[in-house]
């Protein structure tokens, strides 16, 4: 009995640590939409401009409500599941994590201002700038594709 209740906990515990996985997947996804959605405007591939703004503030605020203890919670890296790419430096080198995210925001933060004064050259300055935030982080934190 023990050993069974043992091993359901394993389960529950297992299926937990793959939601959390997709989860942040699918948020990290939703900032490279948001993204897209601003390029392809700055571009001129639509002109929907009134969306920079809005998904500019989308991604300022998915940046400042990161709750990283939640959302990369211990034993949820490599040695725990085959489908995260995030390394186990996330783990112990929190503080250059959580300043990398910081840093994310705070460039969110200049994109939105930018926005608002609605000059796209500032605009794509901005959006290259929090985009070096998001490849300095995968460069330290996430595993290279194979
Ligand atoms: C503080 C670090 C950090 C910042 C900042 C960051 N990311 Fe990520 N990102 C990660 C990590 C870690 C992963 C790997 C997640 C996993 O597989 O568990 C990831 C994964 C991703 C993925 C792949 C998701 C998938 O389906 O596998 C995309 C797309 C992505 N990030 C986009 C972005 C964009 C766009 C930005 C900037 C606007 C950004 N990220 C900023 C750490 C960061």
């Amino acid at each position: 009995m023990l050993l069974l209740s043992t091993s359901i906990n394993t389960l529950a515990y297992a299926e937990s640590t793959e939601d959390v996985i997709k989860y942040r997947k699918d948020i990290m996804k939703s900032l490279g939409n948001h993204i897209s959605v601003i390029a392809a405007n700055l571009k001129g591939k639509v002109s929907i401009n009134e969306d920079i703004l809005t998904h500019s503030k989308s991604i300022f605020l998915t940046f400042s409500s990161f709750n990283i203890t939640k959302t990369f919670p211990e034993n949820s890296g490599p040695s725990n599941s085959p489908n995260t790419k995030s390394l186990d430096n996330i783990w112990y080198e929190k503080e250059i994590f959580s300043d990398a995210m910081k840093n994310s925001i705070e460039k969110a933060q200049n994109l939105v201002l930018a926005a608002e004064s609605n000059n796209k050259e500032n605009i794509a300055k901005s959006l290259g700038a929090l985009g070096k935030t998001c490849g300095s982080c995968h460069k330290k934190f996430r595993k290279k594709k194979n």
